[in-house]
């Protein structure tokens, strides 16, 4: 599948074993743990909160409102949500941060 890099932060804008919001279209959260990048949707699959509103535990996030946790690194959703979470490939380029976007369809 084709897609596009966006630039979502710069890296410094990231603290080690925490959550930012990264982007709002698409909503992206960024995460860092144990200096490696990571980016997920930042919209939870159980509804329509904001996961870089939640708790960041290791490579899992918890949702603030229903407590739901994802792994950053696959999506994997834990009870009460049932869908996965998007991830995307993140690149570090030059002190800023990409993500590889799916192509649009026109
Ligand atoms: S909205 Fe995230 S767990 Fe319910």
């Amino acid at each position: 599948m084709e897609s596009t890099k966006a630039r979502l932060c710069s890296f410094s804008d990231l603290k080690e074993g925490d959550v930012i919001k990264a982007s709002s279209d698409p909503p992206i959260a960024a995460y860092l743990v144990n200096g490696e990048v990571f980016a997920t949707s930042n919209i939870c699959t159980h509804g329509n909160s904001e996961l870089s509103d939640g708790y960041l535990d290791g490579d899992r996030i918890e949702c603030g409102l229903h407590l739901a946790q994802f792994c950053i690194r696959t999506g994997a959703p834990g009870a009460p949500a049932a869908v996965p979470l998007a991830t995307y490939n993140v690149e570090v380029i030059d002190g800023d941060v990409y993500v590889d976007l799916p192509a649009q369809p026109i």
